[in-house]
């Protein structure tokens, strides 16, 4: 009977429930779908769910602006508070211009870059070997290392949007991330050190040189960041400075125009 559950998915609706997450009707349905109808596989997937592993992870995908992301184990995965960051970046991008997403993770921003402008030339760059993978797995053409560390040295001075979601939490606040976020996701990804500023303030700095003039760099911060990233900015002949906020008005992240030194 179409729209009755299995038993199966019954059951791991409740065991989802008893495990206290919010949405088990959803997740279950969503498990239930990679399990492909393999009731013994679906019991073990609910299992690994209710360690508070990541769903991505155990299904292999999220959904990210509308797009369907490879999300490998041990991999960052894509937060829909990231979607309008990546939307901004996608519109200041021309159709056949240039774009570097700092620490791509799975390439979810890239993803969205080349959807948006097919055809323009984008670069993720990423420092963990596993997450260049899936990056790549996503189609994106990633270098790896340090920030701007391999990208080609002729993009100097032409890239038209650096777009950053790097490491910003200050390592004394890891601690009060949610638990299964702190159990399960690597470090690498969240800790910015003392005031989380620390690979962002390095990336904006740098993004000056690989961008033209009226280029845009957009980097994903939060709380009081976007303040302190200010004098950064002016420092590195940005203007146009306007903090990016969601829904209720919170800041979650900075955009800023690339200007010549005598602006
Ligand atoms: C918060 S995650 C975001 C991933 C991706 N941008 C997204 O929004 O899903 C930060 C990513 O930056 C990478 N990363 C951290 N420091 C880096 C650095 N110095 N250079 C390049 N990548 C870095 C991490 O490995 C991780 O994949």
């Amino acid at each position: 009977m179409p729209g009755r559950p299995t038993n199966a998915l019954a059951d791991a609706t409740r065991r989802l429930a008893a495990a206290g997450f919010v949405a088990p009707e959803e997740e279950a349905a969503e498990l239930a779908a990679a399990a492909r109808g393999d009731d013994e596989m679906l019991a073990g997937l609910v299992e690994r769910r209710s360690t508070g592993e990541p769903i991505a992870w155990i299904t292999g995908t999220t959904k990210f602006c509308g797009l369907s992301i490879v999300v490998a184990p041990s991999v960052f995965v894509p937060r829909w508070q990231s979607e309008p960051l990546a939307e901004r970046a996608a519109e200041l991008l021309p159709p056949d211009g240039r774009a570097i997403d700092l620490g791509t993770g799975s390439g979810a921003i890239a993803s969205v870059l080349l959807d948006r402008r097919p055809g323009a030339s984008v670069l993720g760059t990423e420092r963990d070997p596993v997450a260049a993978r899936c990056a790549r797995s996503n189609g994106v053409t990633v270098v790896e290392g340090d920030l701007f560390h391999g990208v080609p040295v002729s993009w100097k001075g032409t890239v038209d949007v650096v777009v950053a979601v790097l490491p910003y939490v200050p390592t004394h606040e890891l601690a009060y991330l949610p638990r299964d976020v702190r159990a399960f996701e690597p470090t690498t990804a969240l800790d910015g050190g003392d005031d989380g500023l620390v690979v962002v303030r390095r990336a904006v700095s740098e993004a000056r040189e690989w961008l033209r003039v009226g280029a845009h760099v957009l980097a994903e911060v939060g709380g009081d960041q976007p303040d302190a990233l200010l004098p950064i900015l002016h420092a590195a002949h940005f203007g146009a400075i306007r903090v990016i906020r969601d829904a209720d008005g919170d800041p979650r992240g900075v955009e800023a125009e690339a200007i010549t030194s005598r602006e």
